[in-house]
């Protein structure tokens, strides 16, 4: 058995082998030395570092399908259809697949449930926004399939664009800012790292690798086809002057 001097891998090993003090000691003890030899490790990603991160590839996501509204609307045939079937299907994996599912609808909505019932109540409109998002990734993967966007298809697509934008933006900084700090305070230092080590273990096993950079590259990808790459482009222009 070998083991990874990644904080998370250790913590989780830790927890694999349940609670035998002893043995669990003599394994940390040689990965701590491994750490004070200075040998090359990654650094922690916490539990809510991890549920924000992929709030923003989720983000990235959003913003190509805002940057192809214009075209939509006017000239809908060269609309790059294939480039906006693959950021559906990240959404669906990587968005509403494990981070909706796996993530916040089995590790942060049930506890926040029992929060009261102002957390009922958000925890409710919350999944019935993944819902909703679910079934509007259906209908973008079904009018992208064909490779073009067909005229019949283009102004309510651009509309549906526009509400799923509003809608996971608000979404998602009400988790970043509400949801999430609620759910952290029911837990010590020691368990969150547990439950990162958790995340970190369903990440792998839906995506058999480290599905964060897996699908930082698709996006990143994605952008550079459609000419989004440039941060410096989205600069926003001085206001007037007054
Ligand atoms: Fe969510
Ligand atoms: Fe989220």
């Amino acid at each position: 058995m070998t083991f990874d001097p990644n904080r998370r891998n250790l913590l989780r090993n830790s927890v694999t082998l349940g609670a035998g003090g002893t043995i669990v000691l003599s394994l940390i003890g040689p990965t701590f030395a491994e750490e004070d030899k200075g040998e090359e490790k990654e650094p922690e990603v916490s539990a809510t570092e991890d549920l924000m991160r992929g709030h923003g590839i989720i983000r990235r996501a959003l913003l190509v399908y805002y940057e192809v509204l214009p075209k939509l609307r006017t000239k809908p045939a060269s609309v790059n259809a294939a480039a906006l079937q693959q950021i559906a299907k990240l959404f669906r994996t990587f968005g509403e697949d494990y981070h909706e599912r796996m993530l916040e609808e089995q590790h942060i909505f049930p506890l926040l449930r029992k929060h009261g019932q102002e957390f009922l109540r958000y925890v409710d409109i919350l999944t019935e926004q993944h819902n909703r998002g679910r079934e509007i990734t259906d209908y973008i993967l079904t009018v992208t399939k064909s490779g073009k966007i067909s005229s019949l298809h283009a102004k309510p697509l651009a509309e549906v664009f526009e509400s799923f934008l509003v809608m996971y933006e608000n979404h998602a900084a009400r988790e970043d800012t509400i949801v999430f700090p609620a759910w952290k305070k029911n837990f010590t230092d020691k368990q969150l790292d547990q439950i990162a080590a958790q995340f970190e273990d369903i990440e792998h096993k839906i995506f058999g690798k480290d599905g964060f950079d897996e699908a930082e590259k698709t996006i990143s990808s994605i952008e550079t086809t459609l000419e989004l790459s440039d941060l410096s482009k989205f600069t926003a222009p001085a206001p007037p002057k007054v």
